[in-house]
């Protein structure tokens, strides 16, 4: 049943979706400016564009998770990113620090694919199948549950920006792998790997059963069920659409793109990697980049400047749901309660789930590069 209290808990006063937006601006510069050091705006590259202009830091999940434990002096973090950020944010920061999401809304569907009983459930199978020879990893877009889970067993953190290296290091220590929750980076950084596909099994976590065809011995890569629903818009029938269109068209794509999509482009990578390659065009180049619609946007701006042709891999696609739920009604109020002392939309990692999930946090800063 719809919980309408709770619904009207969250919303904001009507006045700041009502304002226009460049009263909301001048009332976020201006407490901005009265919060001064006590304050740090964090923004994840998929915000909208007048988000980001507020940043102090913009980055992917990788820099951000770096990012964050930079700014001891902040008392607040305001985090224009999705809940699992937040949280990753709070669970990175000093006690003392609070963490604030605009809208506790903004969630991510591939994190929610994932829960601590559904983990429970998957890992006692895992077990009776494998004994002791399944490392568990996570990738940072899961709860702060479900990364204390992977942490009470031995586990690891990665993202998009250091997964390769991570379970390159994981297949030193362990003859398995679960990766959840994200089949598609999994997949894909495993095959890169050269793990053959026939080596990989599937988790399903809604049937409670591992698909595999073949000898269940020679599993090496055991993927969870879920995927990220902005990433799985793109299709190789896009990539040749592209190709014909411009036969000297560069595809660079987000490996939490399916495999099929992955293999037809030039390159993949983190959000980082896929802005780097972007920057590294020379004028005339012409590039198709198939990840979030709002930073491909900014991209395609910024480099037409330098007379790169940036082009949406699929036009169509909707840019994340949730990154877009931080908007500037929800960035004017929370800085205009903050400023009265009011303190809206904390993010709180309970101390057991922090102490477990930062293990897998400080393994993954420690392993990457
Ligand atoms: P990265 O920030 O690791 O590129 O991940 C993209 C993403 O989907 C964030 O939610
Ligand atoms: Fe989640 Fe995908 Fe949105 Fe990232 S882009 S927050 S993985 S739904």
């Amino acid at each position: 049943m719809l919980d309408l209290k709770a619904f009207e808990k969250q919303a904001i006063p009507t006045m700041y979706e009502e304002a226009k937006n460049y009263d909301l601006k001048k009332i976020i510069q201006k407490q901005k400016a009265k919060l001064g050091d006590k304050l740090v705006l964090l923004a994840h590259h998929y915000q909208k564009d007048d988000i980001v202009e507020w940043a102090d830091e913009v980055g992917d999940s990788l820099e951000l998770a770096k990012k964050v434990s930079n700014h001891k002096q902040a008392e607040v973090i305001v985090f224009c990113g999705v809940h699992f950020m937040a949280e990753t944010a709070d669970i990175l920061t000093a006690q003392k620090q609070k963490v604030l999401l605009p809208d506790l809304s903004a969630g991510c569907s591939m994190a929610d694919m994932a829960n601590a009983n559904q983990l429970k459930i998957a890992w006692s199978k895992l077990k009776s199948l494998f004994n002791d020879t399944v490392l568990p990893i996570t990738y940072i877009n899961s709860t702060a549950e479900v990364k204390a889970f992977i942490g009470r067993y031995g586990g690891v953190t990665v993202t998009s920006g250091n997964a390769e290296e991570i379970v390159s290091w994981a297949f030193t220590q362990s003859k398995r792998i679960l990766f959840l929750p994200d089949k598609h980076l999994g997949c894909n950084t495993a095959y890169h790997l050269g793990i053959p596909l026939n080596q990989m099994a599937t988790w399903h976590p809604a049937t409670k059963d591992l698909s595999y065809e073949g000898d269940l011995q020679d599993v090496r890569v055991i993927l969870w069920e879920g995927f990220c629903s902005v990433h799985q818009q793109f299709t190789p029938l896009q990539v040749k659409r592209m190709r014909k269109l411009f036969p000297d068209i560069k595809v660079i794509v987000h490996p939490e793109c399916r495999k099929d999509v992955v293999d037809l482009a030039d390159d993949f990578g983190s959000t980082a990697k896929l802005i780097k390659l972007t920057h590294k065009a020379k004028p005339g180049d012409r590039l198709a980049i198939g990840t979030d619609n709002n930073l491909v946007g900014r991209l395609q701006k910024e480099m037409k400047e330098k007379g790169v042709f940036v082009h949406f891999l699929n036009p169509m696609a909707c840019a994340c749901l949730t990154m877009n739920r931080i908007d500037l009604p929800h960035l004017a109020w929370i800085l205009d309660e903050l400023a009265a002392g009011r303190v809206q939309n904390q993010i709180t990692v309970f101390d057991e789930t922090t102490k477990w999930a930062k293990l897998t946090l400080d393994k993954m800063l420690e392993l990457t590069k």
